[in-house]
Order: structure tokens, then C-alpha cells, then sequence
């Protein structure tokens, strides 16, 4: 059988991502790795979660196994509605519903608010796996200038007065590639302008916990106008990302649907692992675990930072970011970071993601990603070494 033949159109779009072939070549051998979006898996709490996965099955094996509830672990939601409450989101249980990592909770909202042709504003760039959500719904896009407060919003506002868009994808905390975080006054300006169009904004707040510097911003629910945004969270990046617990958290009136949609795609969140996940947050682990890792990310991006600025051409400039897991390089317009990566992955056993796989529209040729939290300290200095060999002699 031809399968191609037989695909969906919503197929079309649904190419492979240029991520996953680079980090296929660099776990094969000794590269410094700048490429991966994987946290420091040396700070997975590993014993902490052996010893409740033993509690879970010693005292609530039979229900831990069982087919659980479309929304998630009742207790669960509680600890997140009121841990969100704390930071200035008034949230319920009601308006929370657990996912399989907020990727799902990505692709949920997406499916329940876009059709074919639909358009939505994203910053340029944006999230690679959220993007290609939105392919899978044939979403068209509208990309908004970024520059150190996160999206310019008067873009935004023209969008919304000129286009009609469905929806507002948008990453305030430590943007994923670039680092970047939304300042105070556009996250007010941006929730009041959907408001004011009536368009939903899909906040996507998957690193918000790991904040290492600067004053901590509310999320774009917590402001005036705040409930037209839904949100998603992840203990993927507190916790660990392969047990798969994250939420996605909207009005009561969407978080009815989102429940109908989740228990249609996978009936319910792994049960064992919400449990799991919820003991380790009431016994007071995850705030700790939190200041570990923040800790540890800001020594990496501090010794990143540095070497960037020891080691670099004075023509190449980098994004600041207050938390989270990347930044992002521009580099002098006439290079472009895919043929710098050819170069750094065959001679120099280095990798990093050419920052043109975020631009939907195929812009960014010169620019990269950075990862600085997978790699030990000593390589983050080894491989700018290395990078900046390879800029100077291109
Ligand atoms: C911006 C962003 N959103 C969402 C996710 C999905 O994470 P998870 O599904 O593990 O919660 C990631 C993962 O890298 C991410 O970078």
C-alpha cells in the first residue's frame, strides 16, 4: 500500500523536525550538545520518586492502576488551582484539568478552537512542537516581532484591528528559543487587547517556575481580562519530563469541553503518575527542587553568558534570559547558522538548533539556539571555545 496516498490533509503540513534528526547524530558520540531541549537529568529527583512510587503502590496500588477521571486526580487539581492562586491566578479545581504534559494541553486547545485556514498571532520565533500543532490544524500564521520585552504588542494590535485572528499563542516566561520574557506592561496591554477583539490567548507557561533573575511576573490569567486566556503548566521541567504531568487550566465553561476532547484522545492522564507526582508536591519537594534547579540553571547561564562574551566576535549578539533553558545568537547577517552547523557537527563535535526551524516564515537564517542546562559546566566553556572557532573562520 501506498500510505503516503492515504494520509489526511491535515497531514500535509506534519514534516520532520530538523531537531530530531541533529540530536539523532549527537547522542551517538561525544558531542557537546547544545541542541536538545532536555533538562539536567541529573537533577531528577530519582530516589525521592522510587520512594513514592513504592508508597503509591503499597497504599493505593489498586486505584493507582485503575482507569481514573477525564480531568485528572481531584487532589492533584486542587494542589495546582491553589498553588496558581498563590501566584496571583485565581484558579478551582474546576478550571484545571490534568494533561499528558502541557503539550497535550497544547494540542487540545488547539483542537477545540481551530479550523482549517484559521489564523493566529505567534511571536517570530516561536515554540518548533507548538508550531507543529498548529500545522496539524492547518492553522495560518501572523508573526510578531520580538524584541527584550517579549512580542511587541502594537503588532499585535494591528493583527487583531486588520486580520481577524482565532487565537494568540503566546510563551511570556523565558520563551523557548529565545529566552525572552514579556514585560509587565505588555502582558497588561496584551491580555486588555484580547479582551477588548475577543480573542482567546493560549498562554504557554511551560517554564515559569525555573525564574532566576529579575522580579517575577503574574501569569496573563491573573490580570484584568485574564479570562480569556488559557494556560498551560508542566512539572516536565520541575519534576522530570518523561512521567508526563502537566495541566492545562481555562473558565469552567472550556474546562467541560477540554474534558469531553481529553477523554476522546487518551481517556485520562496515567493515573500512577499523578499520584506520584501529587505526593511529591504535599510533602513540600517541589518548592526545594525548584530553588535546586533554579540554582544550578543560573551557574550554567552565568558561565554561558561569560564565555559568550570571552570568546565571540563583537558582531554576534545574544538574547538575556532571566530563567528557563535557552537563548538565542544572532550572528552578522551574511552567515547562516545551518551551514555553521555542518561545520560545528563534522569538525568540532558540537550542536546547537539553527534558529531558523522557529521562524514560520523561514526567517532567522542567522541565528541558533542555545541549550545551556543539559550541558556540564566544562563543556559550555569547551564548546563556545569551539563555536567561536568555527564563526571566526566562516
Ligand atoms: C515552550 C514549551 N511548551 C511546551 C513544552 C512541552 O512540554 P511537556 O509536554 O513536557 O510539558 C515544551 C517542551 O520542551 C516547551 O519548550
Amino acid at each position: 500500500m501506498q500510505w503516503t496516498e492515504k494520509y489526511s490533509k491535515r497531514m500535509e503540513r506534519v514534516t520532520p523536525s530538523a531537531i530530531m534528526e541533529i540530536l539523532k547524530v549527537v547522542t551517538q558520540s561525544q558531542f557537546i550538545n547544545f541542541a536538545s531541549g532536555l533538562p539536567d537529568a541529573e537533577l531528577f529527583p530519582l530516589e525521592e520518586l522510587q520512594k513514592l512510587c513504592d508508597e503509591v503502590f503499597q497504599e493505593e496500588g489498586k486505584i493507582a492502576l485503575q482507569y481514573s477521571a477525564a480531568e485528572g486526580y481531584p487532589a492533584l487539581r486542587s494542589f495546582i488551582a491553589d498553588r496558581l492562586t498563590r501566584q496571583g491566578e485565581k484558579t478551582s479545581a474546576d478550571n484545571v484539568l490534568i494533561t499528558h504534559g502541557s503539550q497535550q494541553g497544547l494540542d487540545l486547545a488547539a483542537r477545540i478552537l481551530l479550523d482549517p485556514g484559521d489564523k493566529i498571532i505567534i511571536e517570530n520565533p516561536s515554540y518548533l512542537a507548538g508550531l507543529q500543532i498548529f500545522d496539524s490544524y492547518q492553522a495560518e500564521y501572523l508573526p510578531v516581532s520580538m524584541d527584550g520585552e517579549g512580542m511587541i504588542v502594537d503588532q499585535v494590535e494591528e493583527l487583531l484591528k486588520t486580520q481577524a485572528p482565532k487565537l494568540i499563542y503566546t510563551l511570556p516566561n523565558f520563551q523557548n528559543p529565545t529566552g525572552i520574557t514579556l514585560s509587565l506592561n505588555r502582558r497588561e496591554k496584551l491580555v486588555a487587547l484580547a479582551e477588548h477583539y475577543n480573542v482567546p490567548i493560549l498562554e504557554d507557561n511551560a517554564y515559569g517556575d525555573l525564574r532566576y533573575g529579575g522580579d517575577s511576573l503574574p501569569s496573563l490569567r491573573a490580570f484584568k481580562g485574564g479570562h480569556v486566556v488559557i494556560s498551560t503548566g508542566t512539572f516536565s521541567k520541575t519534576i522530570a519530563p518523561g512521567i508526563r504531568v502537566g495541566w492545562i487550566a481555562a473558565e469552567k465553561e472550556l474546562m467541560d469541553r477540554i474534558a469531553q476532547v481529553k477523554q476522546i484522545t487518551d481517556l485520562h492522564t496515567n493515573t500512577f503518575w499523578q499520584r506520584v507526582v501529587y505526593r511529591y508536591c504535599i510533602n513540600g519537594r517541589l518548592e526545594p527542587q525548584i530553588q535546586r534547579l533554579c540554582k544550578a540553571y543560573k551557574k550554567k547561564r552565568d558561565i554561558l553568558l561569560q564565555c559568550l562574551e570571552r570568546y565571540l566576535p563583537r558582531e554576534v549578539s545574544w538574547t538575556y534570559p532571566e530563567g528557563g533553558m535557552f537563548l538565542l545568537l544572532t550572528l552578522p547577517d551574511s552567515m547562516h547558522a545551518e551551514d555553521l552547523l555542518k561545520v560545528a557537527m563534522e569538525e568540532k563535535k558540537v550542536a546547537f538548533v539553527p534558529g531558523r526551524t522557529f521562524f514560520p516564515r523561514g526567517d532567522g537564517h542567522n541565528t541558533l539556539r542555545l541549550n545551556f542546562v543539559s550541558p556540564k559546566p566544562e563543556e559550555i566553556e569547551e564548546g563556545v571555545q569551539r563555536l567561536a572557532e568555527i564563526i571566526r573562520s566562516s
